[in-house]
């Protein structure tokens, strides 16, 4: 509240196609947790109070500000690093002093003279152009986000507090014995509902029961069995219920308890996504967010590239190492059970003693239950989909876009709690693309846009000093081109710090990625990355004349393939069949025989963008279907098809 006056909102609302998800935690010991996207991020807090209850709720904007301490202080913004000094305490704000000290300690011994020849070579800003990654093997453009005709797509809008009373319960968390205790703020009378999942078989993930509402007193132990809970709290004359609140719990493990130095000195890991939102779209909707991420020691990976074109591929690439294809074929996300038994990055994290959790903040778009099955066991110690599913039916919500906005008393995406937990955790903060459709995309930084998500990292002080070398990779790798593949080899290598390089496990769907920990050769291209061409935005392009012969030979082809595609599924016979209507644009990518090209279908006027090789002498496009990017928002349009591989194409 206090100083978010307005957010920058889409205009034409976005097809609520992608998900958002929150965040997780750990407790002293370990966690880890994945979350994901949009601009709801649910909750789970970390260390310390899960869902945390705050006096005053925040904006994904300012509750993502909230790790650096600004939160309650309604002081001046412009000057955010005051602010942080004000508001910290002395001894937080003394050690981001002395981090900040070996951090830049680290960039001076850094730039050899090999670096600065490159500098010299490939600047990131040529002639007035700006890229993310200069290099032959790839020139990644760098669009200016606030460019008036992206400006012209946004609105500003209000802030909306979710809920101006004070909270009647804080959770306290107690760092020496990893308990926690609900708090009441006022007299009152509270009892809580435990939230556990209920369905069974394919209906495990959509069911949740609450327990009788057990009466607690002042200061009341959480048990550890209770991991979500829902509180009913009623004001003298205690005739009704007064606020309803929603808490989760990370709990670590009992076996951890018991013998804390078996886990001495390993990190937590948070990852932390938000759906669609690429790096340009941070910088200009989430400023704070974004100067704080640049002011602090978060590492930036501007060459960051999307491997596929949903939430699906990019978050298996990074949970599994596996490629689409394979994550399928190997997980059956289609089949009850069929993600159970998918080995997932977690469960290694698990048998090194972590304490585990998953949470996504909306439930019909969840990643792994949005058309598929999802779980039949909680993949994870912690489990937030039913704590999500419970506050979306019993308490109040509001929507905005069509999307969750407040659950509950609080917005929708929840804040990352500080009380210590940056000091053990190696924060991953990112998204699973761009925005992919609607009419950002249709501008011409959209090919950037789509495929260019942003991801920071946040490594510990006592990392960063044990690993120079490590740390020293990471900050060169800033404008190199990475993918998922590398986060899945970085997870992998944070549970094995010491192992030296070419002993660490490679990602399966891209055997010459590597942790980000190593540095990125600097002249990789994207199939090194494991992206595939049409994903790539890697982009020496020239333009073909659409009236080119072979230009309008390709276009019909790849109109008449996905025609074909289209065919081949069931469940597919109300989508209308495919005709060519215009040629946008028609591009060669350098010097081979491939190229992106733009056209519009009829009926629906649909938009597509697809990279497909020319053979020039047989005049074809290969036989399988190219990828392709669907430019406009088609979830109204494609409503008749049951499949979801195909609704990107399908036209009612
Ligand atoms: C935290 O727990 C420890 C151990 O049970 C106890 O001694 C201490 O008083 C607790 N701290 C707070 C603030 O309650
Ligand atoms: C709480 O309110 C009730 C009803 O008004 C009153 O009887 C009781 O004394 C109050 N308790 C405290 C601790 O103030
Ligand atoms: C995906 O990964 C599998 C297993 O590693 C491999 O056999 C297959 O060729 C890969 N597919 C693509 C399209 O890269
Ligand atoms: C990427 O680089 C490798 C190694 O230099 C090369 O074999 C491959 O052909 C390149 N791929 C593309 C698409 O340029």
């Amino acid at each position: 509240m206090t100083k978010i006056k307005y957010e920058l909102v889409p205009c034409e609302e976005q097809e609520p196609n992608e998900i958002k998800k929150p965040l997780n935690c750990i407790v002293k010991i370990l966690f880890v947790v994945l979350s994901l996207f949009t601009l709801v991020i649910y909750t789970l807090s970390g260390a310390n109070n899960s869902l945390k209850s705050n006096a005053d709720p925040f904006s994904p904007w300012k509750s993502m500000r909230l790790p650096l301490g600004w939160t309650n202080n309604p002081g001046d913004l412009s000057s955010p690093l005051d602010a942080k000094h004000t508001t910290r305490s002395l001894s937080t704000a003394k050690q981001t002093e002395s981090t900040e000290a070996t951090y830049s300690k680290v960039t001076d011994t850094e730039s050899t003279t090999e670096d600065q020849a490159e500098i010299t070579l490939y600047a990131l800003e040529e002639n007035g152009k700006k890229y993310f990654v200069n290099s032959p093997q790839c020139q990644m453009s760098h669009p200016n986000p606030f460019a008036s005709n992206i400006q012209h797509i946004y609105n500003k809008h209000s802030y909306i507090v979710c809920d101006k009373s004070r909270d009647m319960i804080t959770v306290n968390y107690n760092v020496t014995d990893s308990t926690y205790r609900l708090h009441k703020n006022e007299n009152s009378s509270c009892c809580f509902k435990q939230i556990l999942r209920a369905g069974t078989s394919a209906n495990a993930d959509h069911k949740y029961k609450l327990g009788p509402c057990v009466e607690f007193q002042q200061d009341f132990l959480v048990p550890t069995e209770v991991s979500a809970m829902i509180t009913y709290c009623r004001r003298p004359p205690f005739d009704k219920v007064s606020q309803k609140d929603a808490f989760s719990f990370v709990h670590p493990r009992k076996d951890q308890i018991k013998n804390p130095t078996t886990l001495h000195r390993r990190p937590s890991v948070l990852l932390w996504g938000i759906d669609s939102i690429s790096r340009m779209n941070l910088e200009l909707t989430m400023p704070r967010m974004f100067e704080y991420l640049n002011n602090q020691h978060w590492f930036e990976l501007q060459g960051y590239n999307k491997m596929g074109d949903n939430t699906f591929p990019n978050l298996m690439a990074v949970l599994t190492g596996f490629n689409k294809t394979y994550a399928n074929a190997r997980c059956h996300p289609e089949k009850v059970r069929g993600l159970d038994a998918c080995p997932f990055i977690w469960k290694d994290f698990k048998d090194k003693g972590y304490t585990t959790a998953f949470a996504e903040d909306w439930s019909k778009f969840s990643t792994f239950d949005y058309s598929s099955r999802g779980f039949f066991n909680p993949p994870t110690d912690v489990y937030g989909r039913p704590l999500v599913l419970a506050v979306e039916k019993e308490l109040k919500t509001f929507q905005r876009g069509q999307m969750p906005y407040c659950l509950g008393r609080k917005p929708a995406s929840r804040t990352l709690d500080k009380n210590g937990i940056m000091d053990n955790t190696i924060i991953i903060f990112f998204s699973d693309h761009g925005t992919r459709f609607g009419p950002l995309r249709n501008l011409d930084s959209g090919f950037v846009e789509e495929r260019l998500p942003f991801i920071y990292i946040r490594v510990p002080r006592w990392i960063r000093e044990k690993y120079p070398k490590q740390l020293r990779n990471l900050q060169m790798n800033k404008n190199r081109l990475t993918s998922p593949y590398d986060i899945h080899a970085t997870l992998r290598h944070i549970l094995e710090l010491d192992t030296p390089k070419d002993k660490l496990p490679r990602p399966d769907g891209c055997s010459s990625c590597h942790s980000v920990f190593e540095e990125v050769d600097w002249s990789r291209n994207c199939s090194q990355a494991g992206i595939e061409e049409h994903w790539c935005a890697c982009n020496s392009f020239s333009d073909v004349p659409t009236t080119d012969p072979s230009a309008r030979s390709m276009s019909t082809q790849l109109v008449e393939a996905i025609n074909k595609y289209v065919a081949s599924k069931k469940g597919t016979e109300r989508c209308s069949r495919l005709k060519l209507n215009r040629i946008s644009s028609v591009q060669r990518r350098g010097s081979s025989n491939r190229y992106l090209i733009q056209l519009k279908a009829q009926p629906g006027d649909a938009l597509f963008e697809a990279t497909v090789d020319w053979d020039a002498s047989a005049q074809r496009i290969p036989a399988q279907m190219p990828s392709i990017s669907r430019l406009d928002t088609y979830a109204a349009k494609s409503r008749c098809s049951s499949v979801k591989e195909t609704k990107k194409y399908c036209i009612c």
